[in-house]
């Protein structure tokens, strides 16, 4: 609270708290801003009641924007509910496809607040499966472990989500990858929810797959039994929505894409308890139709994500600080290790309270995201203030307040 009231700005705060745990990003928001400022005059129906899972125009937008972009293949606006928030779908997903007690694996390093959303209404319990520093691979091996240890443990699971490109690391997880995930889900008769709300936050020339296309492989095809309108099959459904590549997280707009039609047809109705407002809807729909503003916008998005990106590796070179090599998202993991008074969960939180208290810099504790080891912290490097032409104006403060901070200090 303390760093969040008095944040870190280029001009008018440059002392202030360098605030890096917030998972969003503020680097393009002035783009979209003039665009919604420009959309013309508000429609009368957006005052009245409507189709509660979206309206047909803006499923439509929606649908066009996924398929053209991080999907990558086709999308059935009649597919798609919107509701507010990515955490609002997980939320409707797990009260739909498990029971109370049943148990969601989940890959770890993760996103805190998974754990939340899976058990604040539906019950479920998260039983986290370590994947292994360097490389974080989902393997197998990685997802049978957790499995045999929850049943052992007596509960049973339901569900495998995976969040792809990855909250905290920044990693995408390759074809193969995804393509085991899904079998293995198959075979175990798991739900597999794929959240993809990074999906557009990539680095120019990174290559992103969606479980989506990897479905179409697998299932589409005549001597497959599904075709082009159920690819994904029953068991598969992708979370993704604007609160990230888009930076509108206070709008409250995610999306769910499944084939699964009586799971569509339960969200439909759990919707009128989360819906995305109209005159929402309406704007998005406005910017969205327009393909050269969001073909530019989201190259842009790219662009300055990259540009802090480097600044992050520049800054956590200067004190020789292993970062895991990113594709994408807003985030990445930090190796300080050698940096800790002692190699325990205790040292990580003296660690991340001296940088808060002398240095004023907040990042959220490895702990926090399940790291199987204590050392590491997430950093969220496209929230701070930045100016037009230098995005990376907070990551070169950031530099020189870790030189300071560590002058000195073992390495
Ligand atoms: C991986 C992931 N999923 C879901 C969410 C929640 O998104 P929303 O604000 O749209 O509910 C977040 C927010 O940080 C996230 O990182």
């Amino acid at each position: 609270m303390r760093g969040l009231s008095d944040p870190f700005h280029p001009s008018t705060n440059p002392a202030g708290y360098l605030v890096l745990l917030v998972a969003e990003n503020k680097l393009s928001w002035p783009l979209l801003k003039a665009k919604m400022e420009k959309v013309g005059e508000i429609p009368d129906w957006v005052s009245g009641y409507g189709d509660l899972r979206g309206e047909d125009n803006f499923r439509t937008q929606v649908a066009k924007m996924m398929e053209k972009s991080f999907i990558g293949a086709p999308v059935d606006k009649e597919c798609i509910v919107a509701q507010a928030g990515a955490g609002s779908l997980i939320d409707t997903l797990c009260w739909c496809v498990a029971e109370e007690g049943d148990v969601c694996i989940i890959p770890a390093p993760m996103y805190s607040a998974f754990q939340n959303d899976l058990y604040a209404r539906a019950r479920i319990r998260m039983k986290v499966a370590h994947t292994k520093h360097p490389e974080y691979k989902i393997t197998r091996e990685v997802l049978e472990e957790s499995y045999q240890s929850s049943m052992k443990e007596g509960g049973t699971p339901k569900i495998l989500l995976i969040c792809n490109p990855c909250n905290p690391t920044g990693l995408i997880y390759d074809e193969e990858t995804l393509e085991m995930c899904v079998r293995w889900c198959a075979e175990k008769n798991m739900h597999f929810i794929s959240d993809e709300i990074y999906g557009n936050s990539i680095f120019p020339d990174v290559k992103f797959t969606s479980v989506a296309k990897v479905c179409r492989r697998l299932n589409a095809g005549p001597s497959k039994g599904s075709d082009e309108s159920n690819y994904l099959g029953n068991q598969v459904h992708i979370v993704s929505g604007f609160s990230k590549d888009f930076g509108i997280s206070g709008m409250r707009v995610g999306t769910l894409f499944s084939h699964n039609r009586d799971l569509l047809s339960a969200a439909n109705n759990l919707t009128y308890f989360q819906a995305v407002s109209n005159h929402t809807q309406w704007i998005l729909s406005q910017c969205l139709a327009d393909e050269q503003f969001l073909q530019n916008y989201i190259s842009d998005v790219q662009r300055r994500l990259y540009v802090c990106y480097k600044g992050l590796e520049e800054a956590l070179a200067a004190i020789d600080v292993p970062l895991t090599p990113a594709q994408g998202t807003l985030m990445a993991w930090a190796d300080f290790r050698k940096y800790l008074p002692e190699l325990t969960w205790e040292g990580e939180k003296q660690l991340w309270l001296e940088l808060f208290d002398k240095a004023k810099i907040l990042f959220t504790t490895g702990k926090s995201c399940q790291s199987e080891v204590p050392g590491f912290f997430r950093i969220c490097y496209a929230w701070p203030k930045a100016t037009d032409e230098d995005p990376a104006i907070a990551m070169k403060e950031l530099k020189s307040r870790l030189i300071k901070h560590f002058a000195g200090a073992k390495k």
